[in-house]
């Protein structure tokens, strides 16, 4: 799926995020598996990673980055009349996070739901929200992108569990005068998931004692694969939606990669000739957060006086199914006037 926008003008108004207070880091990873730091770092660029505490699940991070893109958007939470949240870790298979995390938030009104597309959740999240707004079925949205991978991962496998970390981010989506997102391009490749993929737990092998002890409930990936993969679609993508928009890789003023692999993003980075310095990188201090790490690395870049109203923005993501999504947008920042400056982002736990 392709297009550039054309008319209704819709844009992030606000933005939050809020990772696990529990720092890992690769020691601590090194004293029960057989890896090192510097293998670690040397081939994915991560540092440490947040990982949630045993009773923490994913409305418990999503809870509070909402309420910090709520505040910076202004308004009640009952404004918010359609709430997305895209998760391959929802607190339970039903009800949905998105139906949890409306009751928590107070949004009685609001249609709630989850959405499945990996890694790439979040920007299909934003691609659906805009098509709501525009379409005029919702005035004012939020989405949460976001993951407890820890929960999944098999902390024995240290060619997985090394990769992941935990955390939430939202963003409030709304009609704007000018500015806002300018196109999307998405795209899922199902021949290809078999090289990530989590087979228990749904119809096809529902939960057996076997399927526990077998460790089927946990995360399986083909690395290189996947490497090759995230590689071609991360610059295929961006190419494509570029393309749509009439826009060039010059015109980027921010690109905000899915952190995966510092690899993987150097690799997209030199392919597509943007300027290192435009990029924004936070995968050494969050590891891979799933959904929930493009919008925290927004969030990063805003704390870092990286994201200004004005600036064109282009985000791509990708991950199981396989899937992979772009956005770009001109970034037009909150409406209510409160400012731009932030703490850098909540956390929970102890
Ligand atoms: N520590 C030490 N050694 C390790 C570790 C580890 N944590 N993990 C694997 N190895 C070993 C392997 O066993 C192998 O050893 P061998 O040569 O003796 O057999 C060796 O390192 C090389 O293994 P490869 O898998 O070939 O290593 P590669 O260079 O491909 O790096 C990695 C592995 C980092 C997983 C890489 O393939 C990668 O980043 N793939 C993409 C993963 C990814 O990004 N997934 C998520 C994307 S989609 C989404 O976000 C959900």
């Amino acid at each position: 799926m392709i297009g550039a926008t054309n008319g209704a003008r819709v844009s992030i108004t606000g933005l939050g995020c809020c990772t696990p207070e529990r720092v890992v880091t690769n020691d601590d990873l090194s004293r029960t598996l057989d890896t090192s730091d510097e293998w670690i770092r040397e081939r994915t660029g991560i540092r440490e990673r947040r990982i949630a505490l045993p009773e923490q699940a994913l409305s418990d991070l999503a809870l509070p980055a909402a309420r910090q893109a709520l505040a910076q958007a202004g308004g009640e939470p009952s404004s918010i009349d359609l709430l997305i949240v895209a998760t391959v870790t929802p607190d339970m298979v039903f009800p949905s996070s998105g139906a949890v995390l409306a009751d928590r938030l107070g949004m009685p009104d609001a249609a709630a739901y989850d959405l499945s597309a990996g890694c790439t959740g979040f920007m299909y999240a934003l691609a659906q929200a805009y098509g709501m707004i525009a379409g005029g079925l919702s005035s004012r949205a939020l989405v949460v992108g976001g993951d407890v991978l820890s929960k999944i991962v098999d902390w024995s496998d240290r060619s997985t569990a090394v990769l992941f970390g935990d955390g939430a981010g939202a963003v409030v989506l709304e009609a704007v005068d000018a500015g806002g997102f300018l196109g999307f391009e998405l795209g899922a490749d199902g021949a290809g998931g078999v090289h990530l993929n989590l087979p228990a737990g749904g119809s096809r092998m529902p939960a057996t004692a076997e399927s526990v002890a077998g460790g089927q409930h946990l995360v399986k990936m083909n690395g290189p694969e996947v490497f090759k993969f995230a590689t071609r679609v991360l610059v295929s993508s961006a190419e494509r939606v570029l393309a749509e928009c009439g826009l060039s890789v010059a015109d980027i003023d921010l690109y905000v990669p899915h952190q995966a692999n510092v690899r993987i993003i150097d690799y997209a980075v030199r392919k597509l000739g943007i300027a290192r310095e435009r990029v924004v990188v936070n995968v050494d201090r969050f590891g891979n957060t799933s959904s929930g790490s493009i919008p925290l690395a927004l969030a990063d870049a805003a704390a870092d006086g990286m994201l200004h109203p004005g600036q064109t923005v282009l985000m791509t993501g990708m991950g199981a199914g396989l899937t992979w999504g772009s956005a770009v947008m001109e970034w037009t920042g909150q409406t209510n006037g409160n400012g731009q400056s932030r703490r850098r982002e909540e956390t929970v736990g102890g």
